[in-house]
């Protein structure tokens, strides 16, 4: 008979599977209205630990809204944004303190702008953008921030040698695998993305996408990856939500909103962007 030593810990699986049947993120009807103009409406979805969703839909569709609605970074005219805390308690993101959420965006959370100055010091070094956010969670021990920062460095493949350059002396891809770094040194669990690819050429392009699908992968994370290309959505995402005129008109699955789109827009979108 199998001794019980060698028999995995219950009570460590059932504790996981709790935590993956819960979603970390829920939006719930949110709606945002600039005055007259609809910035997106009647968006549900939940978002599961470990899921990355891509939003898609054509300039002006309300990606970049329906990002900062779930991000804490706009107040929904309608509807709800809840969270999953670290503390396995779901809080509404509009009751949360300003310091609570401030708490969540150094730690939990990650936000890669498009525009790497956006989310980055530019001023400062490489090494000290990482270290940063470490410093803000509390970490005082020069020699264990250099560590950290060294061992992003590589995992972001930036020669160590950069680490005390200025982003403004790194290429675009470089710039944003520092933003990526950043972002990741306090071990978030949800990241979120505004084209993080957009503007930079192909081979780039490439290079970077490869590595957010691995570090995704590797780290569990969950990602919400907003994206005018399909291309970028099929190789990060395991769901799609399509978005036009500020509402989700479809989404499902990647491979089935890709390969079977239901709605005509969809059809459009996935013919008109990817080659047949
Ligand atoms: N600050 C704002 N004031 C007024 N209208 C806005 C503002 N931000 C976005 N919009 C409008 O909301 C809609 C959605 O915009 P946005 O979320 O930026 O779309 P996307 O990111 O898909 O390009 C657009 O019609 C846009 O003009
Ligand atoms: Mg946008």
């Amino acid at each position: 008979m199998m001794s019980t030593s060698y028999v995995p810990s219950r009570r460590c699986t059932s504790t996981m599977i709790d935590a993956d049947d819960h979603p970390l993120l829920q939006a719930e009807a949110l709606t945002k209205r600039y005055g007259a103009q609809v910035g997106c409406r009647d968006i549900s979805f939940e978002l599961y630990p470990g899921e990355v969703m891509a939003v898609v839909g054509e300039s002006g569709s309300g990606k970049t809204t329906l990002l900062q609605l779930l991000s804490a970074q706009l107040v929904p005219s309608a509807g709800q944004v809840s969270y999953r805390m670290r503390d396995g308690v779901t809080r509404d993101l509009a009751s949360l303190g300003e310091a609570e959420r401030r708490f969540l965006f150094r730690t939990d959370w990650g936000y890669v702008h498009q525009e790497p100055a956006l989310g980055l010091r530019m001023a400062v070094s490489g090494g000290a953008n990482v270290g940063e956010r470490l410093m803000a969670v509390g970490w005082r021990h020069y020699g264990r921030i250099r560590g950290a920062a060294k061992h992003w460095f590589d995992r972001v493949e930036i020669a160590g040698d950069r680490i005390d350059d200025a982003p403004t002396t790194y290429s675009g891809g470089m710039r944003q695998r520092l933003q990526i770094a950043r972002n990741l040194v306090t071990n978030p669990r949800l990241v979120f993305m505004d084209e993080p690819t957009g503007g930079l050429d192909v081979s780039v392009q490439a290079r970077l996408l490869d590595l957010i699908r691995r570090l995704v992968a590797e780290l569990r994370l969950a990602a919400v990856i907003v994206t005018h290309d399909l291309a970028v959505a099929r190789m990060l995402s395991d769901r799609i939500i399509v978005m036009k005129d500020g509402a989700a008109i479809e989404s499902g699955l990647t491979d089935r909103v890709l390969d079977d789109p239901r709605e005509p827009y969809t059809q459009l979108l996935v013919s008109s962007i990817l080659p047949a």
